[in-house]
């Protein structure tokens, strides 16, 4: 008989050196959303954001590429840049040395009267970059396996769903804060068992919570359903707009970004971000073709914001003090061979892509 899968010991989520050895070997080598092309419309356009206490900028190079790299200078270390703009070269306010878009090093003051120099073997450290439909992610890992290895299907199941995806822009952005390790808000985003009794408004307004059903492909996990009838609808959906107008479907990337489109073709995004062990930041970005604002669009973030959202931080922020109680032994998980609502077989996927990037014993 196979053994019953558990949950996770209580020390995974509640001490601090756990987190520094994911950022260790599962961050630094994982892709991650650092934000959307519609930042850098033109050459020299830049944003800087930090991923896991590492600095690191996107710019978009004369050649119309966009490339990520360190936030650091080569020459003693500065930070390069601040905050998003547009630049014709990188200048360093340090000493002034100045980079080509590409990261190569342009001019460094001085240098001409130093026997040797080489500035042709000074550029910026570099980050792997690759857009899907418009989203740039990095990983900070340069031997990694493409997305395409890691997340199979989803440029292609992102076509199917979002027929205007590349006119795509973010609209309306939404932030919280949870107070809980970063694992247990992406536990309970994946999986539905909990939907029912939790999120009346999402499981009887939004979508059929009883088809709800996650299945593990590559690194993704595959949420599917349909939508609630169209006169439960918490809003307006033209059903003749194209074939998947009435579905609803998700794809998260482990470790931390998901894709999610409800019913009407509505993308909206989830990023996790790790403020430290026990604090989570959670970015919910909802999308509209040119970034049209809408009443609908707006009124569905708010509505999410204050059901769905509000209900999961009570949930995970109780698990996280669960966690901490000194009481808790982990308990077997429900696993249904056939998968379904009821069944947490996404949870022990995500168990095994941790252990696969920590190793069995690291807690
Ligand atoms: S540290 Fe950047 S120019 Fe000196
Ligand atoms: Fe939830």
């Amino acid at each position: 008989m196979n053994a019953i899968a558990r949950a996770l010991e209580a020390d995974w989520y509640t001490d601090p050196r756990q987190l520094e050895r994911e950022r260790e070997r599962l961050f630094r080598r994982a892709w991650q959303f650092a934000g959307h092309v519609s930042q850098l419309e033109g050459p020299g356009d830049y944003f800087a954001f930090e991923l896991h206490g590492r600095s690191l900028f996107c710019l978009r190079g004369a050649d119309g590429e966009v490339r990520t790299f360190y936030n650091v200078c080569m020459h003693r270390a500065h930070r390069l840049v601040e905050g998003s703009g547009s630049k014709r070269t990188l200048v360093c306010p340090y000493h002034a040395w100045s980079y080509e878009l590409d990261g190569r090093l342009k001019r460094a003051p001085g240098s001409e009267n130093v026997p040797g120099f080489d500035g042709s073997k000074v550029c910026l450290t570099p980050a792997r970059t690759e857009i899907v439909g418009g989203f740039i992610f990095v990983n900070l890992d340069l031997a990694a396996a493409s997305m395409g290895e890691w997340y199979p299907g989803l440029a292609e199941g992102l076509a199917e769903f979002l027929p205007d995806l590349e006119r795509l822009r973010p609209t309306y952005t939404r932030e919280v804060e949870e107070r809980c390790n970063w694992k247990i808000s992406v536990e309970n985003y994946s999986e539905c068992y909990h939907c029912r009794l939790n999120h009346p408004t999402f499981a009887s307004g939004v979508v059929d919570a009883e088809a709800y059903d996650i299945v593990p492909e590559g690194h993704v996990l595959r949420h599917t359903t349909t939508c609630v009838a169209l006169d439960a609808l918490s809003y307006t959906v033209d059903p003749e707009s194209n074939a998947r107008a009435l579905d609803y479907s998700s794809w998260f990337l482990w470790p931390t970004f998901s894709f999610q489109v409800y019913p009407g073709n509505v993308l909206n995004t989830y990023s996790w971000q790790a403020t430290d062990h026990r604090t989570t930041r959670v970015v919910r970005q909802w999308f509209s073709v040119d970034g049209v604002e809408s009443d609908t669009l707006y009124r569905l973030a708010e509505q999410d914001l204050t059901t769905t959202v509000a209900e999961d931080i009570r949930l995970v922020e109780s698990v996280q003090r669960g966690l901490e109680s000194g009481g808790y032994r982990p308990g077997p998980l429900i696993i249904d061979p056939r998968g379904g609502v009821r069944s947490e077989h996404s949870i022990r996927a995500l168990h095994r892509w941790l252990e696969e990037a920590m190793g069995p014993a690291a807690a």
